[in-house]
């Protein structure tokens, strides 16, 4: 007998284990604050971390360098089919597809052990960025560009993008971002991933899911709606009034309220800082005076904090990034949890099938066509 326990939205149910992060007491990832790693990692040794389970040590730290520059390459056939794309498909689509189409050159496709996972890995992290960036550059009429050896993943997807080595500090930001992005439980894209897999599927299946479930307004896609809102608001004075009347008529602000944090998103308030610091660097200072007050009355109202779309869209902002590349950004740094939860579940799995409370009509007779 199945006893029946239904939470809508599957809210505050435990779902599975994970030893990858948890958001008890802060985020955390294998242990290590995300503020200990933002403050003193790189994107690569997060990515390690997340797949290997321990911070790697500097020559393994090397060694991953390696194979991300050998990886670092999208076979010919699928430049083409994006240089056929229309126009109008937007970047998170072109992604999902591309995840799709790089597993048919994979030669560990089919192949679902711990090891091979991996090695697909490290490949995707490598390969995703350039379909970013080839898509962007083409779309514009211009050549790709392939990425540069000696740059951090971070880095690269700058200068792909824009044909020049980023400074320092936009390289750092770009670099953090992506550490907060990495990873974060049981969200709806990396459920979606390990549902994917739980049936003994392969690890590009599940990341193509996974993006298309990040692609949504409520969860990853959130990130570019923040700068709609900027956008509606236009000048710092009218944010208050703005934002009040928003909140009247009942309209949900993007960047704003979590599933789980009620109290505030680590994230936000660590990236908030670069935030400032980016805003100052490039004269937009009344931007982000003008956030501060839309963060400030949400908070009075409606006593909800912001997620990490509310700087990170800033934050991309700032650094001349086209709103739509802000969530293709978010899936280049996720592609890292994902793998590492799709081996999680492998390593142990067991199908992911709940049940559903049926509310349709009692059991009835058949009506033949003529009597309907
Ligand atoms: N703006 C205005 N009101 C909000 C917002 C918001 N952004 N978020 C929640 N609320 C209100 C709801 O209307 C509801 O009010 P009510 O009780 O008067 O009906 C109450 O707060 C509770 O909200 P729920 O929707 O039940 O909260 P839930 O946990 O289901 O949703 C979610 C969480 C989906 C993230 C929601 O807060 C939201 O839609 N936010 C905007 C989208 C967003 O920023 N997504 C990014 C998530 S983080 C990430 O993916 C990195």
């Amino acid at each position: 007998m199945t006893q029946e326990i239904y939470s809508p939205g599957l809210e505050g149910v435990i779902a599975g284990e994970t030893a990858i992060s948890t958001v008890s007491g802060g985020l955390s990832y294998r242990g290590y604050s995300i503020e200990d790693l933002a403050r003193h990692g790189t994107f690569e040794e997060v990515a390690y971390l997340l797949l290997y389970g321990e911070l790697p040590n500097a020559q393994e730290l090397d060694a991953l360098r390696k194979r991300f520059a050998a990886a670092a390459t999208v076979p010919a056939p699928i430049i083409d089919a994006i240089r056929q794309f229309p126009a109008a498909a937007s970047t998170m689509d072109v992604l999902r597809s591309a995840a799709s189409m790089l597993a048919h050159w994979d030669s560990d496709v089919a192949d679902n052990s711990h090891a091979a996972n991996i090695r697909k890995a490290e490949r995707l992290l490598a390969q995703l960025p350039i379909v970013m960036a080839a898509r962007q550059r083409l779309k514009n009429g211009q050549e790709t560009l392939p990425p540069k050896n000696g740059l951090s993943l971070a880095a690269n997807c700058l200068y792909m993008l824009f044909g020049s080595d980023p400074t320092p500090v936009h390289a750092k930001a770009m670099d953090v971002s992506l550490i907060l992005y990495a990873e974060h439980e049981f969200n709806a894209s990396t459920f979606t991933s390990r549902v994917i897999v739980s049936t003994l599927s392969d690890l590009h299946s599940g990341i193509t899911g996974a993006i298309g479930a990040l692609k949504g307004p409520l969860h990853g896609g959130a990130n570019e709606k923040v700068m709609d809102v900027l956008r509606a608001v236009g000048q710092k004075d009218n944010a208050e009034p703005w934002i009040r009347s928003a909140l009247a008529r009942k309209e949900k602000i993007m960047g704003f309220g979590h599933r789980v944090y009620k109290d505030g998103d680590p994230r936000a308030t660590y990236l908030k800082e670069l935030c400032n610091d980016l805003a100052r660097e490039t004269g937009n200072e009344d931007l982000e005076t003008m956030a501060d007050v839309i963060q400030r009355v949400i908070w009075e109202e409606k006593k909800l904090p912001p997620n990490l779309d509310w700087p990170s869209g800033r934050l991309y902002h700032y650094m001349n990034l086209p709103v739509e590349l802000f969530t293709p950004l978010f899936v280049l740094s996720r592609v890292a949890g994902w793998s590492a939860h799709i081996i999680e579940q492998l390593d142990n799995n067991r199908l992911i099938r709940p049940r559903a409370r049926y509310t349709g009509p009692e059991r009835r007779p058949w009506r033949p066509l003529a009597e309907r």
